[in-house]
């Protein structure tokens, strides 16, 4: 395997890695996951300055997590399980990186407007979010949602070998 050589040598040192990198890797999943369920909660509720702190930790634990979520996804490709060469040729992989960076740039949007609220909260007073701005926001929050059931998909077909 490409990776024999790295960091920990012999059968047992790969799959201590391996099964590492898997670990990091849902746990960076279930991070993100769970970070967009709380702002999928809270962009229903009124927004006063307490939601807004919350929108704003959550987006920033959204944020860590999908950065962390895409090294550790790399270095999986890289260095564990199946070898890049594998996954260069997986069209699995391609629809769930692609999908991934589609979802990352929409999700600018909404960490824009969250950004914008730090002086009202400073200030002690609930951001304005006009119904417009809303809709948006909560428009991509539900398309990263179902962007994500297509991303696990792609992850359990590649798993397992197909869309080669
Ligand atoms: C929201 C984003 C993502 C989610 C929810 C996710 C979820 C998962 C899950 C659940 C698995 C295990 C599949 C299984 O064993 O059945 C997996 C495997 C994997 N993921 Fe991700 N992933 C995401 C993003 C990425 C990205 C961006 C990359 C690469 C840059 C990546 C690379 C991998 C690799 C290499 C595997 C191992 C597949 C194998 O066993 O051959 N993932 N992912």
């Amino acid at each position: 395997m490409a990776n024999a050589g790295l960091i920990v040598r012999g059968p047992s040192g790969e799959l201590l890695m391996s099964t590492l990198f898997a670990f990091l890797h849902h746990l960076c999943a279930f991070t993100l996951v769970a970070a967009l369920a709380v702002e999928f909660t809270l962009i229903r509720q009124e927004l006063t300055v307490s939601i807004a702190q919350r929108m704003q930790v959550a987006n920033r634990v959204l944020g860590a997590a999908a950065a962390a979520l895409f090294i550790v996804g790399i270095l999986r490709v890289l260095f564990f399980e199946k070898g890049y060469d594998y996954y260069l040729h997986s069209y699995a992989l391609l629809a769930k990186i692609t999908l991934f960076v589609v979802i990352g740039a929409l999700s600018v949007i909404p960490t824009q407007e969250f950004l914008s609220w730090s002086a009202s909260i400073e200030a002690g007073q609930a951001p304005v979010l006009d119904a417009r701005r809303k809709r948006l926001v909560s428009t991509i929050i539900h398309g990263e949602l179902a962007a994500i059931v297509v991303i696990l998909l792609c992850a359990a077909v590649m798993a397992r070998g197909g869309w080669v």
